[in-house]
C-alpha cells in the first residue's frame, strides 16, 4: 500500500531531517533572556475600529510574532503568556506573563479578563483543560490553533470542515504529557489537536474559533520546510525537483495567516476553518518555477520521477519539502478546501512575496546556521541524484 500522509510524518520524525509541526512539545533548553528587536510592524495597516484586549498563549515562537506586529499594528492591547525562554522582543510594548503549562503553572492569568484569547502551541488536551479552568468567563472569544493534521485520511480531494477527524486510541488522553509524546509525535499529533479541539468547545462553548493551518512558511519558520526551496533556487545551478511538477501543494505565509488569526477576533468568526492557501490549486511545478522567479541565479530545474527519488532514497516532504506524491492515499493532502475560510476574510500574499522574505530573513540568520539547513537535499546528494540520473541516459 502507498504510504499515507500519517506515514510521511512519522518517518519524518523518525528520521534525522528535522521535522515536527508542534515544536513545543519537544523539550527546550533555557537560553539568557536577551531584548531582540521585534521587527517593523506591517505597512499600510489600517487601526482597529474597536482595539481588542488581546492575550496570546506563546507568542514568541514563530507565528506568535508575526500576530503580535499585526494586532499592534491594528492599535490592540496585547498580553503574551509563555515561560519566557525567547528572547524579550517589544519590552514596554506588550505585557509579558509567565508561567508554564506543562505544570499547570497559569497562576499569573488569574483575575484578569481579555477580549480573546489566541492559544498558539497546544497539542495537549490538558494545556486546553488547565487553560479553561483559568480563563472560563474571563474571555469572551477563545481561538486555538489547531492543524490538518487533524484530518482522518488524506484520500479525499476538497475536504471541508466536517471531515472526519484522527481517533486517538491509547488509554486517557487527558494523560499525555511531553514526555509520553516523545518519539510518538509523528501518529499522536492529528489525534490529540483533535481532541484539544473538543476540549476547547467544552469549556469555551459557542466562543470558541479553530484554526487548522496546512505547512505554515515564511519568515521566522526554523525547520526551514519551505525555505529550503527559495535559498536552493537562490544558489543556483542545478536542482531537483520532485516527480513531474504535477503533484499538488498547500501552504500558508506565517503572516497572511497571523493576521488572519487576529482578524478572527475583530470579527467573532466563530466555528472550525481550514486555513490553506493559495486560493487557486498550486501544483509542484507552479510552486517552484514560481520561487525561481523571485530569484536571480537562473537554477536549471531537473524533474526526477518519484520512483526514481525512492530508489534513491530521497524521501518526500523532510528530503523534498512540501512535496508528497499523489496516490489514492494522498490525492487531497494538499488540496484542502479553504472556502470557508475565504469567505471570512483569509487573504493571501504572493508567492514570490513569500520567497523573497523568506529568503532576505533567511540571510540575516548567523553563517552556521545558513549552512546548515533543516530540510531538502545536501548539496552533495543533490549532486549524486542528478549524476545517477544523467548516467541512466
Ligand atoms: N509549523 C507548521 O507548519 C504548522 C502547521 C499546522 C499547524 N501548526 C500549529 O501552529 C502552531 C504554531 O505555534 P508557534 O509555535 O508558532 O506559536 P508561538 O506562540 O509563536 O510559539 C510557541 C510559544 O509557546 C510557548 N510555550 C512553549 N511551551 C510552553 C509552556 N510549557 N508553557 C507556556 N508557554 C509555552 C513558547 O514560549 P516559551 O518557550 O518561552 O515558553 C512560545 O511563546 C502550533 O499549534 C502548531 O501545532 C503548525
Amino acid at each position: 500500500m502507498s504510504p499515507t500522509r500519517r506515514d510521511w510524518l512519522k518517518a519524518a520524525t523518525a528520521g534525522t531531517v528535522g521535522f515536527c509541526l508542534a515544536p513545543t512539545v519537544l523539550a527546550q533548553t533555557a537560553p539568557p533572556r536577551q531584548p531582540r528587536p521585534a521587527g517593523p510592524l506591517p505597512e499600510g495597516v489600517e487601526r482597529a475600529a474597536r482595539p481588542l484586549r488581546i492575550l496570546i498563549l506563546g507568542g514568541t515562537g514563530f507565528i506568535g510574532p508575526h500576530e503580535v506586529r499585526y494586532a499592534l499594528a491594528r492599535g490592540h492591547k496585547l498580553t503574551l503568556f509563555n515561560r519566557g525562554r525567547n528572547p524579550l522582543m517589544w519590552p514596554g510594548e506588550v505585557e509579558e506573563l509567565t508561567g508554564d503549562r506543562n505544570t499547570g503553572d497559569l497562576d499569573s492569568l488569574k483575575g484578569r479578563e481579555w477580549d480573546v484569547c489566541i492559544d498558539n502551541p497546544t497539542t495537549l488536551p490538558f494545556w486546553v483543560r488547565d487553560a479553561g479552568q483559568v480563563l472560563k468567563g474571563k474571555v469572551g472569544q477563545y481561538v486555538f490553533i489547531s492543524t490538518l493534521s487533524v484530518s482522518a485520511s488524506d484520500a479525499t480531494v476538497g475536504l471541508d470542515e466536517t471531515m472526519p477527524l484522527a481517533k486517538y486510541t491509547g488509554a486517557d488522553p487527558m494523560k499525555e504529557t511531553q514526555e509520553t509524546l516523545r518519539g510518538k509525535m509523528g501518529e499522536l499529533y492529528g489525534p490529540l489537536k483533535a481532541l484539544s479541539e473538543k476540549e476547547a468547545e467544552v469549556w469555551f462553548p459557542g466562543i470558541t474559533t479553530v484554526i487548522r493551518p496546512t505547512l505554515i512558511v515564511g519568515p521566522g519558520d526554523t525547520s526551514d520546510r519551505f525555505t529550503y526551496w527559495p535559498v536552493r533556487l537562490d544558489r543556483g545551478g542545478d536542482v531537483v525537483a520532485p516527480g513531474d511538477g504535477s503533484d499538488f501543494a498547500q501552504l500558508i505565509d506565517a503572516r497572511d495567516l497571523a493576521a488572519w488569526i487576529v482578524r478572527t477576533a475583530e470579527t467573532r468568526a466563530f466555528g472550525v476553518f481550514n486555513a490553506a492557501g493559495p486560493g487557486f490549486e498550486l501544483t509542484m511545478l507552479a510552486m517552484l518555477y514560481g520561487v525561481r522567479a523571485a530569484t536571480t541565479a537562473g537554477a536549471t530545474l531537473h524533474w526526477v520521477p518519484a520512483s526514481f527519488l525512492e530508489a534513491h532514497k530521497v524521501r518526500a516532504w523532510s528530503d523534498m519539502p512540501v512535496w508528497v506524491p499523489t496516490t489514492a492515499e494522498t490525492a487531497g493532502f494538499s488540496r484542502y478546501s479553504n472556502r470557508k475560510a475565504i469567505a471570512a476574510g483569509l487573504t493571501f500574499r504572493p508567492l514570490a512575496e513569500t520567497a523573497l522574505a523568506t529568503l532576505a530573513w533567511f540571510k540575516t540568520l548567523p553563517a552556521e546556521r545558513q549552512a546548515k539547513l533543516g530540510a531538502g537535499l545536501t548539496p552533495e546528494r543533490e549532486r549524486a541524484v542528478l549524476a545517477a540520473l544523467a548516467s541512466r541516459g
